[in-house]
């Protein structure tokens, strides 16, 4: 990375983040993942396993588990199609800037905005008392983590949006107070499946935290037992395929899953599976997913035996990241009026 803003060539930087609080599910894939490895063929990536934001919600974060989730979400990464060789990859507590960063967008970003963000009040909902200060600050930290490398593309899924706008809000308001530092960034939602469901309960997202056992798909489950949870998912009884998210989410999110992985509109596999019944759509969905998954699967679990070579490579994009961070934090300060060290 080279460049006052660390950009190479005139190429757009893309920045995304994973919290390492869980195994990596089809959400996190079709809705993330695929973006952030298709983007690399046209951008300048850099990708953060966002350790710092997995220690806001104390019923997930254990410290046990912690580092070892750490470097299991990189293996993952690393094995979905993250190229060390053309993409920055580290873990954020690596680069403290950060949390310098996000202690300057604090003074920048409204209680009110905060308290109105969809994700803190669902997770706060009935405990506003009791949840961290750490969670109600969660999308300042994740400003900084974007606006630090003057990131223009955020490939995620549907659930981020309104954290994306809030940085776009906290970047504009810091430029119009203290003159232009910041890039201001844009979402990068797939076409289909930027919101998965839960097989099991169509109604809610597929997640790392809340989800229900048989309900969630990982990358690094095996074969069989991807084809059980899909013959086990919930549809409706009317018997028909076709697409309706309102009133069939349990057979549109089918329909979407097999769009994705299949690389085609989720029109035309809707049409092509108009005739079927819904254990055919089923198994095709488990088949082309089984498959899909399987070079992601082998190659996660390789890279997962060698956590020295894990450790390295995270540390080398520790390295490159810090080379963009750092100036951008120093214009931060210097904008905000704070003394320079001598
Ligand atoms: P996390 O780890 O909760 O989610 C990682 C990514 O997966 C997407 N995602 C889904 N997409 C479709 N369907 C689902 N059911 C589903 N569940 C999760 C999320 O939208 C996300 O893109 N706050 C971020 C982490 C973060 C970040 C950042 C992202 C921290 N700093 C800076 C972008 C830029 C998050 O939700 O992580």
């Amino acid at each position: 990375m080279t460049g006052p803003d660390g950009a190479t060539g005139g190429r757009a930087r893309v920045f995304s983040g994973m919290q390492p609080s869980g195994a990596v599910h089809l959400g996190n894939l079709l809705g993330a993942l695929t973006s952030w490895v298709a983007l690399q063929d046209e951008a300048d990536c850099v990708y953060s396993v966002v350790d710092l934001h997995a220690i806001t919600a104390p019923d997930e974060h254990d410290p046990a588990l912690l580092q070892q989730r750490t470097l299991d979400l990189a293996a993952v990464l690393f094995g979905v199609g993250v190229d060390p060789a053309r993409s920055t990859l580290f873990v954020q507590s690596h680069v403290r800037e950060h949390a310098e960063l996000a202690w300057l967008f604090n003074c920048v970003a409204t209680f009110g905005e905060l308290g109105r963000m969809p994700q803190f009040k669902e997770k706060a909902a009935g405990r506003d008392a009791s949840v961290s200060v750490g969670l109600f600050d969660y999308p300042v930290l994740q400003t900084a983590d974007i606006l630090l490398y003057h990131a223009t593309k955020v490939p995620v899924g549907e659930d981020q949006r309104h954290h994306i706008e809030l940085a776009r809000d906290i970047g504009q308001r810091f430029n119009h107070r203290f003159g232009d530092v910041f890039t201001l960034p844009t979402a990068i939602l797939p076409p289909v499946a930027a919101r998965v469901m839960d097989l099991q309960d169509p109604t809610r997202k597929m997640s790392k935290s809340s989800g229900t056992v048989k309900g969630v798909v990982h990358v690094l489950d095996d074969a069989d037992t991807v084809a059980a949870k899909f013959r086990s998912a919930v549809t409706d009884s009317d018997g028909e395929v076709r697409i309706d998210r309102a009133g069939k989410p349990g057979v549109t999110n089918l329909l979407e899953i097999l769009a994705a992985v299949s690389g085609r509109s989720v029109e035309a596999v809707a049409d092509e599976h108009a005739g079927s019944g819904y254990g055919a759509l089923k198994s095709a969905v488990a088949e082309a997913v089984v498959a899909f998954l399987a070079p992601m699967r082998a190659r996660s679990l390789e890279l997962a035996e060698d956590p020295a070579e894990l450790q390295r490579l995270l540390a080398a994009g520790a390295d490159r990241a810090r080379e963009v961070a750092a100036p951008t934090l120093d214009r931060a300060r210097a904008a905000m009026g704070l003394l320079p060290p001598a």
